[in-house]
């Protein structure tokens, strides 16, 4: 398959996506005919309160919508209509090209296998011919990248001996292995302390400046957004409220219901820049 078959379009271009599950009633929609797109080497926030859609809106993305979900609309990866493709090829784009992460990185990683091991094993499985030894330096390389000290030793180590951060770092190395074009980030940092958290958004910032992949980073809290992304979609109740350029959305939001949203932000904002710059070499355990 090739890889990057630059178009000159956008990254992603999602056209009308509706996701609806079957109810006694008929039929609920949770993601209701939203339209957005990702520039090439874009980071895109989506933003939103708990239920508004953004977990299926990605979910819809990657093809891994939970079992009865309807997915109606087009959505466009470099060129290709992804709601075209069978499960087979669908699963070849999963991973290899687009890449995600999820909230809690404990429910991700297995308990039984160091870590080593599971990144190891992701990347073979995407990389025909490659050799456990192979695989095993590029789980260092990759766990260097996402800077964890010690690679060569931690990587034999089991998820339980990382503290929280150190996990997503985790699955961060784990998706950076496979190179993708395009990494969806879900509530990445939510289960994470503050200073934990704004570790890992300069991580994910760093990656996208290293690798010139797009990012999608999902989260309901507008601080977070601001400092990684550039362009904003704010979704309410399965519905695209806005979108625009992050300085337009917190300068100038043209709907009530963002400017609650950023009636949260500015202490929290004040926080993450304190923190960043008092405890930035911190956590490393
Ligand atoms: N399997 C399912 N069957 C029916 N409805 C579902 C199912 N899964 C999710 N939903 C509903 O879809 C809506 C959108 O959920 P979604 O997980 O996308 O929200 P979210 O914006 O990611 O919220 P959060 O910030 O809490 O993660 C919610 O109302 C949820 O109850
Ligand atoms: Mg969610």
């Amino acid at each position: 398959m090739s890889t990057t078959s630059d178009t000159g379009g956008p990254l992603l271009r999602v056209r009308g996506l509706t996701v609806g599950f079957p109810t006694a009633a008929g039929s609920v929609e949770v993601v209701k005919s939203l339209d957005f797109e990702l520039a090439r080497g874009g980071a895109l926030g989506i933003v939103g309160e708990s239920g508004s859609g953004k977990s299926m809106t990605s979910l819809a993305i990657m093809g891994l919508l939970p079992k009865g979900a309807r997915r109606t609309g087009s959505i466009e990866f470099d060129g290709t209509e992804l709601t075209a493709l069978r499960e087979r090829a669908m699963r070849a784009v999963r991973g290899d090209r687009i890449a995600m992460i999820f909230q809690d990185p404990l429910s991700s990683l297995n308990p039984y296998y160091t870590v080593g091991t599971q990144i190891a094993e992701a990347y073979r499985s995407h990389r025909k011919g490659v050799t456990r030894r192979q695989a095993r330096a590029v789980a260092i390389e990759a766990m260097e990248r996402v800077h964890i000290h010690d690679a060569a030793r931690r990587v034999d180590h089991y998820p339980h001996q990382f503290s929280g951060g150190m996990r997503q770092r985790v699955m961060i190395a784990m998706m950076l292995s496979m190179e993708p074009e395009l990494l969806i980030a879900d509530e990445p940092t939510t289960a994470l302390d503050v200073t934990v958290q704004a570790q890992i958004l300069d991580l994910l910032a760093e990656i996208r400046a290293d690798t010139g992949a797009g990012l999608i980073l999902i989260t309901h809290d507008l601080a977070v957004v601001s400092e990684v992304t550039d362009h904003i979609v704010v979704m309410r109740e399965g519905e695209l409220v806005e979108q625009g350029p992050v300085e337009r959305i917190f300068t100038d939001p043209r709907e009530a219901y963002t400017r609650m949203l950023l009636d949260a932000v500015p202490r929290i904002d004040d926080e993450i820049g304190l923190l960043k710059t008092t405890a930035s070499a911190e956590e490393d355990r």
